[in-house]
């Protein structure tokens, strides 16, 4: 199996740093993926790794070699794209094949490998039709044959279920992570879902204009986010950030509204009068007794189904709370919030890093 290494990888076109040092190791086998908003450089990325592209500087490394001044033919990696752009005259097989062909395999071999990787995608039976016959989740599984039967060391994957509705999306989820573990190849998956990021990644990339601003299994980027970019990006929906100023007697954050929000041992050796932002999550809020917490005016409610969502303001900023109790709450209502201490994450206002680091 194969590991990535990018070192000080750079990419600009014309006057455009695009992607601005990206520093990554990938171990053997791993399924990483990388999250980011549109733009951020995530093709960009992925095209460099593969070769389509030349990087303007730093390393890629595949395994034990270099392999920057590489063909793409000569990286043993594979790509399935968003648009996965089948041969409509071709039968699947022919589709699945198609590599083996250009390498002029038997036509024999050709067949049996084919028949082979259906199994293993689940499109046996399906063979002998044309793309055109194919639903898409069909037509998703034979670009994926169509690159696995490459044996290739990396899988590259852009997008590669956005054209899918969302139910399809989330089978086809769980057919990639089934398909990695049956293969092992060292796997790159981009999207902007952070859904499809949550569930998939063994480790978890996120993005931001060039630069990555965080690594680390899914769980522990959303527990222990490094960013105030990346406490809002990942969670669904956003944390709620409140700014105020460090009150190291009342260990408390004075709010611009002279309310206070408690934090505890927090922000231990915290200069009195540092600013801070505080963020929460919408799960952790809960209903205060009376007189207590902190007062919030409700802007309006959405409903979830399983749950509700209100959209407070505290302070004058947007503080979601998703309620398990459903509790109907009118426009303009004022309510009293707990936001337990040990689900405070905070942030520098001005880096946005997270504090303590
Ligand atoms: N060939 C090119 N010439 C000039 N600029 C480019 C080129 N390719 C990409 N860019 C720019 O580089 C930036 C990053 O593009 P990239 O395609 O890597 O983004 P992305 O993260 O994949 O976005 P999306 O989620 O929309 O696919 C964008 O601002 C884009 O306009
Ligand atoms: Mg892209």
């Amino acid at each position: 199996m194969t590991s990535i290494t990018l070192s000080g990888l750079r990419k600009s076109f014309g006057a455009t740093e695009v992607l601005k040092g990206v520093d990554l190791q990938i171990g053997a086998g791993e399924f990483t993926v990388i999250l980011g908003p549109s733009g951020c450089g995530k093709s960009t990325l992925l095209r460099l790794v593969a070769g389509l592209e030349n990087a303007t500087g730093g390393r890629i490394r595949i395994g034990e070699r270099d392999v920057s001044g590489l063909e793409p033919r000569d990286r043993g990696c594979a790509m399935v794209f968003q648009n996965y752009a089948l041969y409509p005259h071709m039968s699947v097989a022919e589709n699945i094949a198609y590599a083996l062909r250009v390498d002029r395999a038997p036509r024999a071999e050709r067949r049996r490998r084919a028949e082979e990787i259906a199994r293993l995608v689940q499109l046996d039976g399906l063979l002998d039709r044309k793309p055109a016959e194919l639903s898409g989740g069909q037509r998703q599984r034979v670009a994926m044959a169509r690159a696995i039967i490459r044996a290739p060391r990396v899988f590259l994957f852009d997008e590669p279920l956005s054209n899918l509705d969302a139910e399809l999306r989330v089978q086809m989820r769980h057919e990639v992570r089934r398909i990695h573990e049956e293969v092992g190849a060292t796997s790159i998956f981009v999207t902007h879902d952070q859904v499809e990021a949550m569930t998939l990644a063994d480790r978890l990339v996120v993005m931001r204009g060039g630069e990555i601003q965080q690594v680390g299994a899914p769980a522990e980027v959303y527990e222990r986010p490094q960013t105030l970019y990346v406490a809002k990006f990942i969670g669904s929906p956003s944390m709620g950030t409140i700014r105020g100023t460090y009150c190291a007697g009342a260990r408390a954050l004075r709010l611009p509204d002279g309310q206070a929000l408690c934090v505890g041992d927090r922000l231990p050796g915290f200069a009195d009068g540092t600013d801070v932002v505080a963020a929460i999550r919408p799960e952790a809020l809960r209903f205060a007794a009376d007189g207590q917490g902190l007062r919030a005016r409700l802007r309006f409610s959405e409903e979830l189904g399983s749950a509700r969502l209100h959209h407070f303001e505290v302070a004058g900023e947007a503080v979601p709370m998703v309620a398990a109790d459903r509790r109907p709450l009118e426009q303009g209502a004022v309510a009293a919030l707990d936001a337990p201490i040990a689900d405070l994450h905070f942030f520098d206002p001005e880096t946005g890093t997270r504090h303590p680091a």
